[in-house]
C-alpha cells in the first residue's frame, strides 16, 4: 500500500504513543492520577502520550491546527487542517492494567476526514486508512462484515457514565433488545477500537451515548473506507461527538430499526 505521507506521519505518532503507554504499564501503582469527575480521570501517561503525537506533527508540519482530549483546540497558521487526538482511549482499562486500549489519531482537512489510525499498543495493531484509499489493518486490506442482519451478528456497545447516565434507563431497554436478538454484546471499553473492530469485521455493529470527537473521529473514517455507514442512534448523518452507530450496511440498519423504539426525545439525533 503506497501510503500518504500524513498518513505515515500519524502511523509513527502512534507507534511512539503507544511505546510511552505500554511502558508506563510496569510502573501503574506509581503513576500521578488526576479525577476529571466521577469515572473519569487523566494519568501523566495521558498527558505525556499526547505531547509525543502533538510535537511529532508539529515538527514536521508547524502551522497545522489540533483538537486534542487533553489539550483542547489548538489553533495553528493553518486552519484548514485539525488533527483529532485521544493519545489514550481506554483510560479506565489502563489503569487497571485491562490491556484494552488505543492512540486515535485522525487528520481532517477542510472538515473532511482524510487520515485515519488506531494503534492497540498491546497487540500492536495499525489500523489505518485514507480517504478514497480503503481501510487496512497493518498491510491488509479490512473490510466491514457481511453480516445480514442482528441473527448470529456480535454487536459492540460502550456503558453510559458521568453525564450520560441520565440515560441509563433507555441504555437498558436497548441492551436488553440486543441481548435478545444477537448472538453476543461486548464492551471492550475503547471506543475509538471499537469502531476500528467494526471496519475489520470482527463485530458486526457498535452503538455508544455521548461520545467526542476524540473517540469517533478516527474509527469514522477506517469504517467508511472498510464499505460500512456511521451515524446517529436514529441513522441521521453523524458529525462527531455525540451519539454513535456504526455498522455493516445491512447491521447498521437492523440495529437502527431494533433501537428505534427505546429512543427518547433527549437521545433523538443528540
Ligand atoms: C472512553 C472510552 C470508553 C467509552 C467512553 C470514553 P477515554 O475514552 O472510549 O470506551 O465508553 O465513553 O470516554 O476517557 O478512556 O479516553
Ligand atoms: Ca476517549
Ligand atoms: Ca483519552
Amino acid at each position: 500500500m503506497a501510503a500518504h505521507a500524513l498518513l505515515n506521519i500519524a502511523v509513527r505518532a502512534a507507534r511512539n504513543a503507544g511505546e510511552i503507554i505500554v511502558r508506563s504499564m510496569n510502573r501503574l501503582e506509581s503513576l500521578q492520577v488526576t479525577s476529571k469527575g466521577r469515572n473519569d480521570f487523566v494519568t501523566e501517561v495521558d498527558k505525556a502520550a499526547e505531547a509525543e503525537i502533538i510535537g511529532h506533527i508539529r515538527k514536521l508540519y508547524p502551522k497545522h491546527s489540533f483538537l486534542a482530549e487533553e489539550s483542547g483546540e489548538i489553533p495553528g497558521d493553518d486552519r484548514e487542517t485539525v488533527w483529532i487526538i485521544d493519545p489514550l482511549d481506554g483510560t479506565t482499562n489502563f489503569l487497571h492494567g485491562f490491556p484494552v486500549f488505543s492512540v486515535s489519531i485522525a487528520c481532517q482537512i477542510r472538515g473532511k476526514l482524510e487520515h485515519a489510525v488506531v494503534y492497540d499498543p498491546m497487540r500492536q495493531e495499525i489500523f489505518s486508512a485514507s480517504r478514497g484509499s480503503g481501510a487496512h489493518l497493518d498491510n491488509h486490506r479490512i473490510r466491514v462484515s457481511k453480516q445480514r442482519g442482528l441473527e448470529g451478528a456480535l454487536i459492540g456497545t460502550g456503558f453510559p457514565y458521568r453525564a450520560n447516565m441520565q440515560h441509563i434507563d433507555a441504555y437498558m431497554a436497548m441492551m436488553r433488545a440486543v441481548m435478545e436478538h444477537t448472538s453476543g454484546l461486548r464492551r471492550p471499553g475503547s471506543a475509538a477500537l471499537d469502531l476500528a473492530y467494526v471496519a475489520a469485521g470482527r463485530t458486526d455493529a457498535f452503538w455508544e451515548i455521548g461520545l467526542k470527537p476524540w473517540d469517533t473521529a478516527a474509527g469514522t473514517l477506517l469504517i467508511q473506507e472498510a464499505g460500512g455507514r456511521v451515524g446517529t442512534l436514529t441513522g441521521a448523518p453523524y458529525t462527531q461527538g455525540g451519539n454513535v452507530l456504526a455498522g455493516s450496511p445491512k447491521a447498521y440498519d437492523a440495529l437502527v430499526e431494533l433501537l428505534a423504539p427505546h429512543i427518547t426525545e433527549r437521545l433523538r439525533d443528540a
